[in-house]
């Protein structure tokens, strides 16, 4: 989870040396890194508006093949470089970071060049098409001693990470089950189903969550307005702790729905990310289950304590993220959404993938070394 996550890499001495001068300079009395963002179509801009923010990094380039993004970008940030060409922002020696938000289709091809040019590598959600690209990419940062990180936004939201502090003290319990829905009007994808767009947020913070990777998956969709590209899904998962989890993403409702109860072995928690407060809500209920002492029934009792609405903090996701991924070049720590947390999630998306268009039970295929984070 967020703290045992932050471990530093596990770099060798010739690695700490390349980061020193590869990762980081010093500028005045602080450290900027220099970055390239790639992609300014619908996400892209936000990621631009916080880095432009961020006191520690400096954007130096910003790319997209279309030359109408690059010219919206012109009028807002003037000072920014920007090319149409991905080369010229891999071959100019200041930028130290690449950002990448563009389709996923693109994500493994551009972050492999960037990481065998040297540069430390963000990619948007999901991190790739295939387990096996994430191995690749995973295993060509590690052997660079280069940070990769991967935009699972959600785990950095105020929310989320205070549910995964509360997880973390044991005042929930032993996760028993998990149950979300994540629906609203479109925004229909062309090249993605909403397994791939949607449930890859509720997979990335089940992983946060639960420190673990789902082990098996079935589900059932249907594409109801494109064909072969299902709209609708309904998953269920397993996990190796015993936890199961079910998962309901569309494109296609009447009402936006974030919803999520998490239900523990002491506590219960509501999630509800569209209310503008008390999005967490914590329940001190359950029930108790007694052996009888004598041969006869056995009993339950139900507890409803209290509700209690934790305060939260106000800080922006992508904010928080950035901030992360800078510090993580800075310092040589793991990112938490590091490539293991990437490939996780992209595991879970290709066996729900399978299981909505197949049909029958998928085994999430985890690598055993990316089984549990450390
Ligand atoms: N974290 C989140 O909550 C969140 C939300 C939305 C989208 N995303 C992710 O962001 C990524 C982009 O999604 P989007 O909706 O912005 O897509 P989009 O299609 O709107 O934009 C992609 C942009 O990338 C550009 N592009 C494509 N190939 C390129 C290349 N080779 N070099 C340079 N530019 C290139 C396109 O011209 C386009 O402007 C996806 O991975 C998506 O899953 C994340």
């Amino acid at each position: 989870m967020w703290a045992s996550a932050c471990a530093p890499y596990p770099r060798s001495s010739s690695d700490a040396a390349r980061h020193e001068s590869n990762g980081r300079e010093r500028r005045g009395d602080g450290l900027t890194v220099h970055v390239g963002i790639v992609g300014q179509g619908y996400w892209g801009p936000n990621l631009l508006r916080n880095y432009v923010d961020l006191p520690d990094a400096s954007v130096e380039w910003v790319c997209d093949t279309n030359q109408v993004a690059l010219e919206k970008v012109h009028k807002r940030h003037s000072s920014v470089a920007v090319t149409t060409d991905y080369e010229v922002v891999l071959g100019d020696d200041r930028v130290q970071a690449v950002v990448l938000a563009t389709p996923i289709s693109t994500h493994f091809e551009l972050a492999k060049q960037a990481l065998e040019a040297g540069k430390h590598v963000f990619i948007e959600k999901p991190m790739a098409t295939s387990v096996a690209e994430c191995e690749e990419l995973n295993a060509l940062a590690d052997a660079a001693g280069l940070t990769l990180m991967i935009g699972h936004t959600f785990v950095y939201s105020p929310p989320v990470r205070k549910i995964g502090e509360l997880l973390e003290s044991g005042e929930i319990g032993e996760v028993r089950f998990v149950t979300s829905s994540r629906v609203n009007l479109g925004l229909h994808q062309k090249d993605v189903s909403v397994v791939w767009d949607l449930a890859c947020h509720d997979l990335s913070i089940l992983s946060y969550w639960l420190g673990e990777a789902a082990d098996s998956v079935n589900g059932v969709g249907r594409a109801c307005i494109q064909p072969d590209i299902p709209d609708v899904a309904f998953l269920n998962l397993t996990f190796p702790s015993g936890c199961v989890a079910s998962i309901d993403v569309s494109w296609l409702s009447p009402v936006k729905l974030r919803r999520t109860v998490l239900v523990g072995s002491r506590k219960m928690l509501l999630y509800d990310d569209t209310e503008s407060v008390e999005k967490v809500k914590i329940y001190d209920h359950g029930v108790d289950f007694r052996d009888p002492e004598t041969f006869g029934e056995f009993q339950l009792s139900y507890r409803t304590g209290d509700i209690l609405a934790p305060k939260l903090d106000s800080t922006e996701p992508l904010f928080a993220e950035a901030s992360h991924f800078v510090e993580c070049i800075e310092t040589g720590r793991r990112p938490i959404t590091d490539g293991v947390a990437g490939l996780q999630v992209v595991a879970a998306l290709e066996a729900a993938d399978r299981a909505v268009r197949e049909g029958g039970c998928q085994t999430v295929a985890v690598p055993e070394a990316c089984k549990r984070r450390a």
